[in-house]
């Protein structure tokens, strides 16, 4: 049965992404300056409060979760609200529970992801090149990560890899992902960069880019229509020479808008009924108000009607400027 939440133009929410720190071990120089000011602690959502939200999503019909950050896993605590939403698999109320990290901390958090009902995590990675891992990361191990990810891939996660893709980025990089992804078994994402804090110069060719990357990706690789689908953007086909799956996420060049089944939710408790645009309710009021779920679910009602049909990245990179609503490390991607 659907739930409750649809929206204005009549799409369903049943997916939501819930940052649960602004907090991160790394600073990826698309997502964050150097110098970021991270919130204070007594800002965020208490784990506790994390959990009643996400039971609320889910009574109002929410059937996949993704935490998110940040960094989901350099959240105190997180491990808590992990095992307890995995009740919410186990019960069959939840039909995915699962999260967007760097891989820093995989190997370490893996076992108990597994236990908690998690079957699959996505890690964000641009390149197999140890130098330039460190450039984009400014903070990050290519060895750790690549540690995490044979973890988690150990204890028997699928593991998706995400590379954030734009023009003057090294191709040879992402031909290197799809052989590495291909042995190994993951799948990847190809992610045509948005205009947020550090992608401030994304000029007008940006908006061809994914399609002309697709093309020559072609001349090198066989691809083959493949039909699989997470309830997320990306749209996948299988490489011949590897037999993995490959998959394209164009907001710019392929809005998938009409087919939108997401809010975002900060670790501050701001509702964000679209990844483009500032928030629409405050949830930590509201889960602040008293223990009844009533101006909680109202809240969400009240922020969801004011869902757009879409969001306006092209028209920010026509005008060469940047998404000022909100930025990548608070809510997640
Ligand atoms: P699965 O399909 O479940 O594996 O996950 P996903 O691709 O939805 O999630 P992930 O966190 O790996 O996100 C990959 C990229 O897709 C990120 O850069 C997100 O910002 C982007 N993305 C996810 N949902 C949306 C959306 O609603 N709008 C836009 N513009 N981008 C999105
Ligand atoms: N555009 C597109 N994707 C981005 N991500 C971070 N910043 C951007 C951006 N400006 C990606 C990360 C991560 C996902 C959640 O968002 O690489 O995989
Ligand atoms: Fe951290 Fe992810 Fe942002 Fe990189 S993209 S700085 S790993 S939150």
């Amino acid at each position: 049965a659907t739930g409750r939440l649809v929206d204005r133009f009549g799409r369903a929410i049943t997916y939501l992404r819930l940052s649960v720190t602004d907090r991160c071990n790394f600073r990826c120089v698309y997502c964050m300056g150097e110098d970021i000011t991270f919130l204070p602690m007594r800002d965020l959502l208490t784990i506790e409060e994390l959990d009643r939200l996400c039971a609320a999503f889910i009574g109002l019909g929410v059937r996949k979760l993704r935490l998110t950050g940040g960094e989901p896993l350099v959240r105190r605590g997180v491990e808590t609200l992990i095992g307890h939403l995995g009740e919410h698999v186990a019960a069959g109320r939840l039909d995915e529970l699962t999260l967007t990290t760097n891989g820093a901390r995989l190997a370490a958090f893996a076992p108990g992801l597994v236990l908690a009902g998690v079957r699959r995590v996505n890690v964000s990675l641009d390149t197999l090149d140890g130098d330039r891992f460190r450039q984009l990361t400014r903070l990050g191990d290519l060895e750790t990560v690549l540690a995490g990810i044979a973890a988690a891939k150990a204890q028997g996660l699928a593991v998706k890899i995400n590379a954030v893709v734009f023009e003057g980025g090294p191709e040879g990089d992402i031909d290197a992902l799809i052989a590495w992804c291909g042995a190994q078994g993951h799948d990847l994402t190809l992610i045509e960069a948005m205009p947020f804090g550090g992608m401030a110069g994304l000029g007008d060719g940006h908006r061809s880019f994914l399609e002309g990357l697709r093309r020559r990706l072609a001349e090198r690789w066989s691809f083959e229509a493949c039909d699989h689908a997470t309830g997320g953007p990306a749209r996948y086909v299988r490489v011949a020479q590897t037999g993995g799956r490959l998959g394209f996420i164009a907001p710019i060049s392929g809005c998938f808008c009409d087919g939108c089944n997401r809010v975002r939710v900060t670790c501050t408790g701001a509702l964000h009924p679209c990844l483009d645009g500032g928030a629409t309710a405050d949830l930590r009021a509201a889960l602040r108000a008293g223990e009844s779920n009533g101006p909680l679910e109202r809240a969400i009602d009240e922020g969801l009607r004011a869902k757009p049909r879409g969001h306006g990245f092209n028209t920010l990179i026509e005008h060469g400027r940047v998404s000022l609503g909100r930025h990548m490390s608070v809510t997640g991607g």
